[in-house]
């Protein structure tokens, strides 16, 4: 039997003493207020054992990780019909990145980079009475945690600077993949991102795509076929430009956000998280890759 504890605690403690941090976020200001010091991980094994170390219960804004939720929640309302306005390749560029959407007639490239997330952020907004309301309570509903909220003040700062989201919502509505307003939709798509949680509740949260689409309390929320896709998504377009590195150095499904939080798992075994804020060039935690390079090369746990 592998020791997971003293793996993670090895980890940590070889890379909190590591001087380059990365660099925290800035371009939402709220997130800049972030520690670069801040260091967690939480894993929970399918068998119900769960191993921790750090800030695993600090709350931090999750950013680009609520993506993989919108989606599951749209494939749970709407099946392969979601695929009509969304491609599912990577992208090989930046998260942001507006050229290939022009290029490509407003049909995002998949649905975890932003203008795939602005999509799906429409589609539900099409279909819940009260979106954002709505959205909130599946996710409290998953992670079986009322407690989680969404950080208004981060909400608020990102549309104040948001403007290149902006930008795309635009140029989706003007190739009509946009059915209600941009104001409205880049409301939603804010307050997603906005969501408040520790790495054990992003753990309990995700922890139906490793367990066939059931969540922790065993309710079916989506089919084993599409937890499977959706963990495909994340392997492939889960890190932007970054996917192919991180399927190299790590081999896991896998999401990350600018707030530095970062979810990858292994089907039918377990659930990680990492949260350390400074990112690299690409915009994912330096620390958190590093870590989950280390945790997959010294336990051989990988879907490779
Ligand atoms: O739309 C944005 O720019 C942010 N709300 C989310 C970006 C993000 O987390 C990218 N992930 N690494």
């Amino acid at each position: 039997m592998i020791d997971l504890q003293s793996i993670i605690n090895k980890i940590y403690n070889d890379l909190t003493s590591q001087k380059n941090k990365g660099i925290v976020a800035s371009y939402i200001p709220e997130l800049s207020k972030q520690d670069s010091n801040s260091f967690g991980i939480h894993l929970r094994h399918i068998n119900g054992d769960t191993f921790s170390v750090g800030d695993w219960q600090t709350s931090f804004s999750i950013q680009s990780i609520s993506k993989v939720l919108t989606l599951s929640k749209a494939i749970s309302l709407v099946d392969n019909n979601i695929w009509k306005r969304l491609d599912v390749e990577p992208s090989g560029n930046p998260f942001n990145h507006l050229s290939l959407l022009e290029q490509e007639n407003g049909i995002p490239r998949n649905p975890l980079i932003n203008s795939g997330a602005i999509v799906v952020a429409d589609i539900l907004l099409s279909h819940l009475k009260n979106p954002k309301a709505d959205f909130l309570n599946y996710v409290r509903v998953l992670a079986d945690d009322d407690s989680i909220t969404y950080d208004e003040k981060v909400a608020a700062s990102e549309k104040k600077t948001g403007f290149k989201n902006y930008a795309i919502a635009n140029l989706l509505k003007s190739f009509g993949n946009l059915k209600n307003n941009v104001e409205d939709v880049l409301d939603f798509y804010f307050h997603q991102c906005a969501l408040k949680m520790s790495c054990e509740q992003l753990v309990k949260t995700f922890y139906m795509l490793t367990n066939k689409g059931k969540c922790i309390n065993n309710i079916q929320h989506i089919t084993a076929s599409q937890a499977k896709r959706i963990n495909a998504i994340m392997l492939t377009c889960g890190f932007y430009d970054e996917a192919g590195e991180f399927a190299f150095e790590v081999g896991l499904p896998g999401k990350s956000g600018v707030g530095g939080g970062i979810v990858a798992l292994l089907p039918n075994q377990f659930v990680i998280s990492i949260w350390s804020p400074g990112l690299n060039t690409k915009g994912n935690s330096l620390l958190g890759m590093q870590a989950l390079e280390q945790f997959t090369t010294k336990t051989n746990l990988s879907i490779f």
